[in-house]
């Protein structure tokens, strides 16, 4: 991977992407809402990386297919229509989305299938998140919510993630699951954002070696 296009480069994520591409050194074109996604701009690069808002997506994905370069995508709060569109776009190009970039939420998501293991407990899933963070809860523990739901041998209905906004908090998702005699949590803390422009990087330079389809950050690796 030598050259990538960031949608929403001059943003919190996309700064700290350029950062990254630039240490690997990976030459970078800067896109956002004032400088948009064009054709031109994206002749003869290998990725486009966005971190940008849902329309962002949606405008970099239609170009993205036209010219065949494949997605990188951690822009969260997006719709199901908009998901849908990433599912068409994947039957042409590599896409991969994903709500939470970390290796370390792809490592619980699959562990999750270890706690729906357990008879008799009740489960819940708990996000803490900075201030300004607009959606709620986090695309990340709805997909944690999902992991748990269809792991669990028997259909249930899991109460909704509980959801804290505070002050400068990065990202934290918990699992909890307790029974009368014990509770057993798996917590994964983001500590800056830099483990999510690093994982969106890594991701981006495995996702130019795969043929089209819709990828997730626990395709990168098997446990
Ligand atoms: N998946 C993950 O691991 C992860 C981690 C952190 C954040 N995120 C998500 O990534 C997104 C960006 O987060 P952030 O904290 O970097 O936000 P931010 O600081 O507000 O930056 C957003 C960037 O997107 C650009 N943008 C907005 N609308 C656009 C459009 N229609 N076309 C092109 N560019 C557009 C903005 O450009 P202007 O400033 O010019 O408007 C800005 O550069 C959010 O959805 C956030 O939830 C995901």
């Amino acid at each position: 991977m030598k050259s990538v296009v960031v949608v929403g480069a001059s943003g919190k994520m996309g700064q700290e992407i350029l950062q990254v591409l630039a240490e690997k050194k990976i030459k970078a074109a800067a896109c956002g809402s004032k400088t948009p996604l064009t054709k031109k701009t994206l002749l003869g690069k290998n990725l486009v990386i966005d971190f940008s808002s849902p329309e962002g997506l949606e405008s970099a994905l239609a170009l993205c297919v036209e010219l065949q370069i494949p997605l990188v995508s951690g822009t969260t709060g997006i719709s199901d229509n908009q998901k849908k569109k990433l599912m068409t776009a994947a039957k042409k190009i590599p896409v991969l989305w994903s709500p939470n970039m970390s290796l370390g939420i792809a490592l619980l998501k699959k562990s999750v299938h270890l706690l729906a293991k357990l008879e008799g407990f009740d489960f819940q899933v708990e996000e803490f998140h900075h201030r300004r963070k607009k959606d709620r809860p986090s695309g990340t523990a709805l997909a944690l919510q999902q992991c748990l739901t269809e792991a669990l041998p028997r259909k249930t209905t899991l109460p909704e993630p509980i959801v804290m906004r505070a002050g400068g908090i990065v990202g934290i998702h918990k699992v909890y699951a307790t029974s009368e005699e014990e509770m057993i949590v798996f917590e994964h803390q983001a500590l800056n954002r830099r483990v999510f422009a690093s994982g969106a990087v890594r991701a981006g330079e495995w996702l130019c070696q795969q043929k089209p389809g819709l990828y997730q950050m626990e395709d990168l690796f098997e446990v």
